[in-house]
């Protein structure tokens, strides 16, 4: 068992919302600014046992049971002391090394080797001679090596005589070729002889939400193809599931209450570096809709700010309507030609950026600003073909004061009635809904008996084989289950890998597997179970504003409170089911 440090413990009891993980097993009611509920160690029914979220302590005024966030989880659930650390901390989204008595996270050696390579890569940046052409290379794009090194940019040598140099220092510090391989760092030949993957490449590391490397994307320096090359997807990096520079950004994001997303590495690197820090990037492929779900949870709104050419406004609406579709506010910056957010801040700095963020228009106002400037408005046909441009992006919308709106400016501007093309819209949409193909349904849902918890029944959807194993791991991510053995599970039948799992999850493996979908229909159960979890992540927000609110300045309070109406409306509106259930658990406040 291994010692985990006093500061990591004492950071992971700051973190911890002790009352949100109390709250899971008790049903807590505030009284003035603790909680109170029966107590579950002597059983009590009256309202004796209080959480004290000032303090981080619980305490029951009968049986005398007290103590902190951890050692509630050892007397509730029987856990060891390091346990209950490790399972707070991984809750609140800090990371100590796994070497606990459940057993070490087989992905560990992959986080590990990914993370010895990048320090390599900084270093070569930092200091080796060879790596002079990357130093240039900068300097010749003006970015200060001093800027750069703290984000983790690095340099892989190139091809023969060096290339022995990545892989000899990999072997130095104990890394096998298999974990290597496994890790994307290395590649095999056809004749499957082994190479460093990058090659004479600047890389820019690729952060989990963590904050932990997973992945690298290197730019070529000179001519060369691909001018862009990823990590391949691996047991720790899905490129279509995360974003660039989100693990920073997020935070931003939540400040700002917008996202700005942006083609490259090098758009967000000089965004960012100028001191616009919501800024963020798909990893070398269209916008996807978990991308669209991660940006979704830390920020309403979204600026695109892509290229202005042809291929930049085609990759901005397809990402725009996929924004739209996860609820998302959607605006289109449109940068002067020929210049992309790298060169414009590298031109006028993050001051001359900001006119064009302030200008950003509507996603759909965009698009009817570019058909008309194309002519297609003035002509019978040309109406008609405009129309059948903007109605991907009406039915995309999901938020439906949104799609209204669209749909009148769509009729306005295109000189059609309104409700024909209300009409037009519904007809692909209800069609869209035999086949939900990813897009999820938020009409009233009927009530299909849920298996004793929606994370439960999500498990026995994926357990059921395709398509429900696609579709349930692209709506959830493995953070969002908060009983452990189904997050593993759910990991190990996401990613098809055979995990060793722990002997409590091997268990509830099992009875899932037993226990089947039992006949229940499983549409009812999908859009039930998601939207469950969907409306519980709305109110895991509600508490996090409630917890940010005391440290507020007044004006910060207002704009909190604001914030909290939104987020409660936006529950109240789209699952009033939930909400009936959260109000008997005596959360959220209002
Ligand atoms: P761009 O080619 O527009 O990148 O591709 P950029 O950032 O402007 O490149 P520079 O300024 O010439 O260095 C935009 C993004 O598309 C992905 C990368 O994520 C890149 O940042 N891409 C591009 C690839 O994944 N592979 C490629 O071959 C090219
Ligand atoms: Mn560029």
């Amino acid at each position: 068992m291994s010692l985990i440090p006093d500061d990591v413990i004492e950071q992971v009891r700051e973190a911890a919302d002790i009352v949100g993980i109390i709250g899971e097993h008790v049903e807590l009611r505030r009284t003035g600014s603790d909680f109170r509920a029966p107590c579950p160690f002597h059983g009590g029914t009256h309202r004796n046992f209080a959480v004290i979220p000032r303090k981080g302590m619980y305490y029951c005024f009968v049986c005398h049971a007290g103590g902190d966030v951890f050692t509630f989880f050892m007397k509730k659930l029987g856990m060891d002391y390091p346990t209950a650390v490790r399972e707070v901390a991984r809750r609140v989204g800090i990371t100590i090394p796994e070497r606990g008595p459940t057993g070490p996270d087989p992905r560990e050696p992959l986080y590990g080797a990914v993370a010895a390579a990048a320090d390599w890569f900084a270093r070569q940046l930092r200091e080796s001679p060879e790596a002079q052409v990357a130093r240039d290379y900068l300097a010749s794009r003006h970015l200060d090596l001093e800027a750069v090194l703290p984000l983790g940019l690095g340099y892989a040598p190139p091809p023969p005589p060096q290339t022995k140099t990545f892989h000899d220092a990999m072997k130095g510090l104990g890394l096998g070729d298999e974990v290597l391989l496994e890790a994307g760092l290395l590649a095999k030949r056809e004749d499957g002889s082994l190479m460093p993957r990058f090659r004479g490449r600047l890389l820019f590391p690729i952060h989990d939400l963590r904050g932990r490397v997973v992945a690298f994307g290197g730019r070529i320096l000179g001519d060369g193809e691909p001018k862009y090359l990823n990590s391949p997807d691996t047991p720790i990096f899905h490129k279509g599931k995360l974003l660039y520079n989100l693990h920073v950004a997020k935070h931003a994001m939540r400040k700002a209450e917008r996202a700005i997303l942006v083609e490259g590495y090098f758009d967000v690197l000089r965004v960012s570096l100028a001191g616009v820090e919501e800024v963020v990037a798909p990893l070398g492929t269209g916008l996807t809709p978990e991308q669209a779900q991660l940006v979704k949870r830390h920020a309403p709104h979204v600026i695109l700010l892509y290229d202005s050419d042809e291929a930049g406004l085609r990759a901005t609406f397809r990402a725009g309507d996929e924004l739209l579709r996860a609820g998302l506010r959607v605006s289109v910056a449109t940068l002067p030609p020929g210049e992309d957010p790298d060169t414009l801040v590298q031109a006028r700095g993050a001051a001359g950026l900001e006119p064009f963020l302030k200008d950003a228009v509507d996603v759909l106002e965009r698009k009817i600003q570019i058909l008309d400037r194309k002519g297609l408005f003035g002509t019978l046909p040309g109406r008609r073909r405009a129309l059948d441009r903007l109605l991907p992006t009406i039915r995309a919308a999901q938020d439906p004061i949104t799609r209204e709106l669209y749909i009148s400016r769509a009729a306005e501007a295109a000189g059609v009635r309104k409700d024909v093309l209300e009409g037009e819209a519904q007809g692909a949409r209800s069609r869209e809904q035999d086949h939900p193909v990813g897009g999820r349904n938020r009409s009233p849902l009927p009530a299909p008996a849920l298996p004793a918890s929606a994370e439960k029944a999500l498990l026995l959807l994926m357990l059921e084989g395709e398509p429900w194993k696609s579709r349930v791991a692209d709506a959830v991510d493995p953070e969002e289950f908060e009983f452990p053995p189904y997050r593993a599970v759910f990991e190990s039948v996401a990613d098809d890998a055979v995990l060793a799992l722990d002997d409590t999850s091997a268990r509830a493996f099992e009875h899932l597997k037993a226990e089947g979908l039992g006949g229940r229909d499983p549409n009812a159960l999908y859009e039930r179970a998601v939207n469950w979890m969907e409306a519980r992540r709305l109110e895991r927000q509600l508490e996090q504003l409630d917890e940010r609110l005391p440290f507020e300045s007044p004006d910060g309070q207002v704009s909190l409170i604001a914030e909290k109406r939104r987020v409660f409306d936006e529950l109240r509106k789209r699952y009033p089911r939930y909400k009936i259930a959260a109000r008997r658990r005596g959360a959220p406040g209002t």
